[in-house]
């Protein structure tokens, strides 16, 4: 038995949380016991996973003499804890160097005892000497981790599981000896491992199946999708039988362990949902069994009829989706619709179109009211407010410049101008890249795996971007790049490089890496490249060229950009924006000749939807209006006779006497020095008979007052003091009675 269980039996799909809880308090304990060392027992116990630091040598680890005497240690609390039948099993990399059974330090020289290595102890450790103690916590921390992960895979009866344990305890151990975090970085690929991920085909399939229902029924299912992705997310994978010759399943098994199992437990990896990072093939191997389960809790949410034929209809169509293999929802393209209620306070589909002509009509015209813009220059410097690719965008509209794809072959005959501009776009690069070997420049133009991105103004080339694709490998090199000097900083290069994205785009290549010059790191920045890579290093190192003195920089492009239109998308979306809220401002603007009921004297109240513009302002909001006005419903006349009644009760109460008129300056003559608003009951009648109190609010208000008045002028011992909370409570029980108005008491002292 495997101190990690994953004994499915036993865990039940459900059960999840409760054991990660006593097993993540388990390894809790375990790291805490090496942190409580001194620094340089610390030290001594990383020591095993330091490389000797010396240049010549080729250690992996610092190995003591095997003389030192043993105290508990980490490994071996690992080891006891873990199972009986585990006894005799050592510690792979603890008991090889006895590191953490030493009682005092290991002198500065003393020689590793490795026969290759025989170098001094200081040569291993000079890094984590002048690491911080926190730094050397986190250190050890991984190190409790990979001990815990190796001695699991030694007791582990999979055999898959095992391997996984046994790589992820290789793996951290090198973190350690590197110093940096882990980072997963697996042979079994990066995730998200499937695309769409479940939780975006969940979401297609809510949009896709159910938008047509009215509100409230699509909101039931979309919670019922949500609750299936919890489902999902906690579902433990059985492990695959010992002959499974199932691959899918192993594969799929594996990087549930490295991603979403074993860093519950191992919080130096990185945990994922499954709904995150796999798709469709996860889902249907898990489908039966995860949905027979969730039914019975999903019909628990069923409070009526129809919701009950809700969740059949949502588990038989979710079934033929994940079946079917025509189903939109897997489709990575697929743009599903928005329910209607959705769109109820944006705009029409008919005025939104004709929006959008308009704008584009509007910006056709500034853009040629400069006359001819072909002959007049001025007419192509983009105004302040234009995006930077814009004039080029118009040049390529209206056919100034173009822009090809050329390169050289071995196999297939190359048009002449082909060559002509090649030849070109060499020149302007070596001109534009003078630290760059000219030879080495026109190997790479003319080398058949390259491609070139031509511009071309006047039949003449004035720029281009020389690429070399690796689709195996999921990215291109931006090899050269370059304008020429006359027609630089007009925008040329941003179009330049959207042409290219959407290229990659069309041809399924979703990365770019190159190494930028010094001084084109700001261009780059601009067209969204990063100097922090996502790929990982094996998709790229030994493809990509290295550049001495430059920077490597990533950009990731997202498929349903299309780039070369996407400024002047932006633009129109916020031209939209911006004539809706015109739209809004100049309706909210609009005066109404106001309301006479209060002049004329006959009613003080009208109905809230009889009031002009009310309406207006919730305009596409029936829920927010609806809520105002069941909080408006009494007259004014039916809260008189309510609070009258309450004041009468009040004013009759045997507490009531030192309340029941304004309090004289003979009887307290500091009184206004302390009470800046005084109140009595006497007042309150007054207020009542003139209809002041056109709310409760306003009266619960004024008899508070009267309370807090007398609490903080007089001490809590005085009769005063009690009568306020006697006649406190008694006001509060009959607010509740006679209006339904419920306070808490607790302001009242006693
Ligand atoms: N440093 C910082 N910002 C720059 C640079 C630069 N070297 N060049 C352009 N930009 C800015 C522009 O000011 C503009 O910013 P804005 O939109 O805020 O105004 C933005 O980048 C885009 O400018 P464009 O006009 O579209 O770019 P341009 O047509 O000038 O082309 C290019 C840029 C290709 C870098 C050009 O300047 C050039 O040929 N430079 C010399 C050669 C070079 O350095 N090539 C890159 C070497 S690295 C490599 O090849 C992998």
């Amino acid at each position: 038995m495997s101190l990690i269980n994953i004994d499915q039996k036993k865990m039940g799909p459900n059960h999840m949380q409760r054991i990660q809880k006593h097993q993540l308090q388990w390894i809790h304990q375990l790291k805490q016991e090496p942190k409580n060392l001194e620094r340089w027992a610390k030290i001594e116990l990383l020591s095993q996973f330091s490389e000797c630091k010396l240049d010549q040598c080729k250690c992996e680890g610092w190995l003591r003499k095997p003389n030192a005497t043993t105290t508990t240690t980490t490994a071996s609390s690992i080891n006891n804890a873990s199972s009986n039948n585990n006894a005799g099993r050592s510690s792979a990399f603890i008991n090889s160097s006895n590191a953490n059974s030493i009682t005092r330090p290991t002198p500065p020289d003393e020689p590793c005892s490795r026969t290759d290595c025989n170098h001094a102890f200081e040569d291993h450790v000079v890094n984590y000497i002048q690491a911080t103690d926190v730094e050397l916590n986190r250190l050890l921390d991984i190190m409790v981790e990979a001990e815990i992960l190796n001695t699991n895979s030694g007791i582990e009866d999979h055999e898959g599981t095992r391997v996984v344990y046994q790589y992820l305890s290789k793996f951290l151990r090198n973190s350690i000896t590197t110093m940096t975090p882990p980072t997963m970085d697996i042979k079994l690929g990066s995730p998200p491992f499937e695309r769409p991920t479940i939780h975006q085909a969940l979401t297609n399939f809510a949009l896709h199946n159910f938008s047509h229902k009215n509100e409230e029924e699509w909101r039931f299912m979309h919670e019922l999708a949500k609750s299936f992705l919890t489902a999902v997310n906690i579902w433990m994978l059985d492990i695959p039988k010992q002959s499974s010759t199932d691959r899918e399943y192993n594969v799929i098994y594996s990087r549930w362990l490295c991603f979403c199992y074993v860093p519950v437990f191992i919080e130096s990896l990185t945990l994922k949902d499954p709904t995150q990072i796999f798709g469709r093939m996860y889902l249907k191997q898990i489908f039966p069994s995860v949905t027979n389960n969730w039914q019975s809790t999903a019909e628990k949410r069923c409070q009526t009829e129809r919701q009950k034929a809700l969740l059949n209809e949502f588990l038989q169509q979710l079934k033929i989706e994940i079946n079917s293999n025509d189903s939109l929802i897997w489709a990575t393209e697929f743009d599903p619709p928005i329910p209607s209620f959705f769109n109820t306070c944006l705009i029409e589909e008919t005025k939104l179109k004709s929006l959008i002509k308009e704008i584009k009509e509007e910006r056709e015209r500034q853009v040629n009211k400069g006359g001819d813009l072909f002959s007049d220059p001025v007419s192509l410097i983009p105004e302040m407010s234009s995006a930077r690719d814009e004039s080029a965008r118009i040049e390529e509209k209206h056919g100034k410049i173009e822009f090809h794809i050329i390169g050289n072959s071995m196999n297939r005959r190359i048009d002449k101008h082909d060559y002509l501009w090649l030849n070109a776009i060499q020149n302007v690069i070596s001109h534009q890249l003078p630290r760059m070997p000219k030879e080495y420049i026109t190997r790479l133009v003319f080398d058949p795996k390259h491609r070139t991105l031509a511009l071309i103004k006047n039949n003449r080339p004035i720029g281009g971007i020389c690429f070399r694709m690796f689709p195996t490998q999921g990215f291109t090199e931006i090899v050269f790049l370059a304008i020429t000097s006359n027609e630089q900083v007009k925008g040329y290069g941003t179009h330049l490089m959207n042409h290219l994205k959407d290229y990659h785009i069309k041809h399924n290549i979703y990365h770019f890496l190159t190494y930028a010059d010094e001084y084109a790191i700001g261009y780059f920045r601009k067209q969204a490249f990063t100097p922090e890579i996502t790929l990982r290093e094996e998709q790229y190192l030994g493809y990509i060229k290295d550049y001495e003195g430059a920077t490597l920089m990533e950009c990731k492009l997202t498929p349903n950009i299309v780039h070369t239109q996407l400024t002047s998308v932006i633009h129109i979306q916020k031209e939209i924006v911006k004539r809706l809220i015109q739209d809004k401002q100049s309706q909210m603007r609009r005066q109404y000749s106001g309301l006479t009921c209060f002049k004329q004297g006959h009613d003080r109240q009208i109905p809230i939807d009889q009031i002009e513009g009310i309406i207006e302002c919730y305009k596409g909001n029936s829920d927010s209006f609806r809520q105002v006005k069941e909080e408006n419903p009494e007259t004014v006349d039916s809260i008189y006779s309510q609070l009258s009644n309450i004041l009468n009760l009040v004013k009759s109460h045997s507490a009531a006497w030192p309340f029941l008129k304004p309090v004289s300056p003979a009887e307290a003559p500091d009184y206004q020095e302390y009470i800046k608003h005084p109140m009595d009951l006497k007042t309150m009648s007054e207020r009542l008979k003139s209809r002041y109190y056109v709310n409760k609010r306003l009266f619960i208000i004024d008899m508070k007052r009267i309370f807090n008045n007398c609490r903080s002028y007089n001490n809590p011992e005085t009769e005063y003091y009690r009568n306020a909370n006697t006649l406190e409570r008694y006001f509060f029980t009959k607010l509740r009675e006679i209006a339904g108005v419920r306070i808490q008491t607790c302001s009242t002292r006693t």
